[in-house]
């Protein structure tokens, strides 16, 4: 099934105020709230990439991706239903809502919405006008950015990521104990999603954006440190995609990661490989110490059988 990129994500939080400041302060974001107090990042010429929803849960709600054509919207639809999964097609007001031209959606067996959207409303090629001097994201072709997911049953997230949406695995790694995580990818970004499988955990682990210039991790580390936002990973770079990066956590409970250089995955035969670590900070190239900031409000944890 062809489909481009994500084209922008939704949670929900009881703490969408602290969104702009946070989102301004350490993100270089622009931030515009909407009528029902929605919190809207927008970081290039989309009107927004991602909204923080006013809600009594940290939660993630939903996954917006580009498709290329209107046969992929009805593709996605038949594809989630022979997957026995509830599907159908976006109402004239859900499109204005996510201000889109086309819209269709399944829900995924963890509870997260995916919406294939055609025709996200794209505004002036220079709107984005960054709070601070910043020589903007990595988007376009290549998303927004990427997501990490924590899911009880990594197989059945694999079944629908790659066997039913059609995305590719960059790599995996084998933590262990600690689980195993696969990264997944649908265009030049090295990975788009990103699923650790761990029984009885369900929720978003963090977001990723990537700047175009390294000074910019650089700025925003120390505009983070400045702000009080606690820091849960140093500075320091992936062995996978050679990304350097820092995480932080939001004031929605889930982390966000501030990146910078990643390789990209250009077409051709791509090789995955698999990672064996004993545990997630092992095998950094560099830095990435692991901050303790207490369980993160995003991931539910369950009783699993
Ligand atoms: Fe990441």
């Amino acid at each position: 099934m062809e489909f481009l990129s994500l084209a922008y994500a939704g949670v929900s939080s009881p703490a969408a105020r602290e969104w702009p400041r946070f989102a301004s302060d350490v993100l270089a974001m622009m931030v515009w709230e909407g009528a029902d107090g929605t919190q809207y990042l927008k970081m290039d010429e989309r009107k927004y990439r991602i909204a923080i929803h006013p809600g009594e849960k940290d939660r993630l709600l939903y996954f917006g991706w580009d498709v290329l054509d209107d046969e992929a919207l009805a593709e996605g639809v038949r594809r989630a239903q022979a997957a026995g999964l509830e599907a159908g097609w976006a109402s004239d007001r859900e499109c204005e809502v996510r201000m889109v031209n086309r819209m269709s959606w399944f829900v995924d067996r963890n509870g997260i919405r995916h919406e294939f959207c055609f025709g996200q409303l794209r505004e002036h090629p220079r709107s984005f006008i960054p709070p601070r001097a910043h020589a903007g994201f990595v988007t376009g072709q290549q998303g927004f950015g990427h997501a990490v997911l924590f899911v009880p049953d990594l197989e059945k997230t694999l079944d629908l990521f790659v066997r039913m949406m059609g995305m590719r695995i960059s790599d995996e790694t084998d933590l262990g104990p600690y689980g195993r995580a696969v990264f997944l990818l649908c265009n030049a970004r090295w990975h788009t999603l990103g699923v650790l499988g761990r029984p009885g955990h369900r929720g978003l682990h963090h977001f990723a954006v990537q700047t175009r210039e390294l000074e910019d991790v650089g700025v925003a580390y120390d505009a983070c440190q400045s702000a009080g936002i606690p820091i849960t990973m140093t500075l320091g770079q992936h062995d996978n995609d050679r990304s350097l990066s820092f995480y932080c956590r939001t004031p929605s409970g889930f982390d966000f990661e501030y990146s910078w250089g990643a390789v990209e995955v250009v077409d051709g035969p791509w090789i995955p490989t698999l990672l064996r670590k004993e545990k997630v900070s092992d095998g950094q190239l560099w830095g990435h110490q692991i901050i303790d900031a207490g369980p993160q409000s995003s991931i539910e944890i369950f009783d699993q059988e």
